[in-house]
């Protein structure tokens, strides 16, 4: 479909990429090049003209670039891996706490039946909900500014959860409860000791677990001089797998 007034485009120039509303007032500059609304609007995805490439953004530069962020968010180098090792699909339902900005359940909801989801901070709360406002996402997630610990769930009743909180060991007993026999469970820590008393928390409750680090290597895309970029994201958390075991 061509591109029309209030639709979100990702400029690229060069190297630079850049996610803005198509608005009557819209302008960008790069260098000595200018791109207004009028080059834009009733064009075709994939246009080029002075020096941009127009597109729709994917999901993935919606977070990046278009999300406001005021926590850390899970990267979508480990949030659509984990998607897909929560094993979601439309008739399943998640279960989420430690919402933050709304990166990682803007991701889960695509794949899942329904999301509930809680975020204790009412500032994070309003920011996750203005993020997926903006970008039509989330419709089926069920958001509430609660701690997960006063949460009213039924047990046996998720299967498959995501936590992503500082001290999920605290929380490992009612994670267990509300889950289903068999379900899955997820969480990211970015340091090693938290794994360590993770794990301790989980014997006896969980089984097939698995803990792993996924490096992500961008390379420059010139086909005579192809090479890593020089500089990476070497570390953003170590993430844990496993299942609920009877
Ligand atoms: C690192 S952020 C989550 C980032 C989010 N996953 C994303 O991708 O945007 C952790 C969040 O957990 C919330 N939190 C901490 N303890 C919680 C609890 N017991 N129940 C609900 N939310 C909690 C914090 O307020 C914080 O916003």
């Amino acid at each position: 479909m061509n591109f029309r007034e209030g639709d979100y485009i990702l400029l690229v120039c060069e190297d630079r990429r850049y996610l803005k509303a198509l608005t009557k007032d819209f302008s960008l500059n790069y260098k000595e090049r200018v791109i207004r609304f009028e080059d834009i609007i009733g064009k075709e995805p994939g246009y080029f003209i002075n020096g941009f490439y127009v597109l729709r953004p994917t999901l993935e530069e919606i977070i990046l670039l278009g999300f406001q962020r005021k926590t850390q968010i899970v990267y979508p180098k480990d949030s659509f891996y984990i998607a897909f090792k929560l094993g979601l699909s439309k008739g399943k339902r998640l279960l989420e706490f430690g919402v933050g900005s709304g990166a990682s359940t803007a991701v889960f909801s695509q794949l899942a039946g329904e999301v509930w989801a809680y975020e204790v901070r009412e500032e994070f709360y309003k920011l996750a909900k203005k993020n997926w406002e903006k970008f039509g996402l989330c419709k089926n997630v069920k958001i509430e500014n609660l701690d997960f610990m006063s949460a009213d769930v039924e047990e046996n009743f998720f299967d498959a959860v995501f936590v992503d909180v500082k001290e999920p060991t605290l929380y490992i007993q009612k994670v267990w409860k509300v889950l289903k026999f068999g379900a899955s469970f997820a969480t990211i820590l970015p340091t090693t000791n938290q794994v360590s008393n993770l794990l301790k928390s989980m014997e006896n409750l969980f089984c097939n677990v698995e803990v792993l680090e996924i490096l992500h290597r961008p390379y420059k895309p010139n086909p005579d001089r192809l090479r890593p970029q020089d500089t990476m994201t070497a570390h953003t958390g170590y993430l844990v797998f496993a299942r609920k075991r009877i």
